[in-house]
């Protein structure tokens, strides 16, 4: 990996909406099988982070670097292509769609074609998603609207798996889920992660990036203001007052 052994090397990345600055020089560094955590509250750029790093929104200056090849100037399906998947924020699943469907058709495409990286990763495919999400393999001919909020949360979840990603990208899957609920999200990256994925997981939910996080980054208006360990977090009052907030707190 170009000397490097991180699997993304952000380094002081600007981007921008037109004359909208948004994120002012954000670094950050991943490795393979790690869960990396960043907490922020509404509007403080945690979404448009993974829309820099897919090259939805490129940054404007700064690099991205994944498995050691900068992304910059690639096209987001390219970028989807050399291995990480997104599980966008209010999950966006296909209402309509049977679970089947949904976990067939969009990224199947990509699916397998993910071959360097991480030798030890979990290849996956239909049959060990469901195995990993019985509660799925149970609705497969639901449509996504017949789902809970945890069921679409993992068919979001179990259709990024289908393109056999090394990094996932999580933008707040916790996001409006009863606390039980949470706590079987928390379970799903602690297994994803054993079975060797990277995750990059943005939330406001203090307690859930507490206690997943192996790497914690607290954002406010574009800027890192903090990154250390849940334990340094947990400690930091002036952080969690000032950056985390109530909110936060649930
Ligand atoms: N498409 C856009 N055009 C212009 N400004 C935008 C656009 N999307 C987001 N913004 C602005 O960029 C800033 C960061 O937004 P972003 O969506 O990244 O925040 P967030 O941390 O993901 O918030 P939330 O927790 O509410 O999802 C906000 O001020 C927002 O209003
Ligand atoms: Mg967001």
């Amino acid at each position: 990996m170009a000397g490097s052994d991180h699997l993304l090397a952000i380094r002081d990345i600007h981007t921008y909406y037109g004359d909208s600055y948004v994120l002012h020089g954000l670094s950050l560094e991943l490795s393979q099988g790690r869960i990396v955590v960043i907490l922020g509250r509404n509007g403080m750029g945690k979404t448009t982070l993974i829309r820099s790093i897919a090259g939805l929104t490129p940054p404007r200056r700064g690099d991205i670097l994944f498995e050691g090849h900068s992304l910059i100037g690639k096209p987001p399906y390219e970028i989807a292509q050399s291995g990480m998947a997104i599980v966008p924020q209010g999950r966006r699943i296909f209402q309509s769609l049977t679970v089947r469907e949904n976990l067939m058709l969009p990224t199947s495409a990509l699916a397998g074609r993910r071959k360097s990286g991480n030798p030890d990763r979990k290849r996956w495919d239909l049959a060990s998603i469901l195995a990993e999400f019985p509660q799925l393999a149970e609705r497969m001919d639901n449509t996504g609207n017949a789902l809970s909020g945890g069921e679409q949360q993992m068919l979001a979840i179990g259709r990024a798996l289908m393109a056999n990603p090394s990094l996932i990208l999580m933008d707040e899957p916790s996001e409006g889920l009863a606390p039980k609920l949470v706590q079987k999200i928390e379970e799903i990256m602690r297994n994803l992660r054993n079975h060797g994925h990277a995750i990059l997981l943005v939330e406001q939910n203090l307690a859930l990036a507490l206690s997943v996080a192996d790497s914690i980054y607290v954002i406010s208006s574009g800027r890192f203001v903090f990154h250390g360990t849940a334990e340094e977090l947990s400690r930091n009052a002036e952080i969690l007052d000032s950056h985390v907030g109530v909110a936060a707190a649930h």
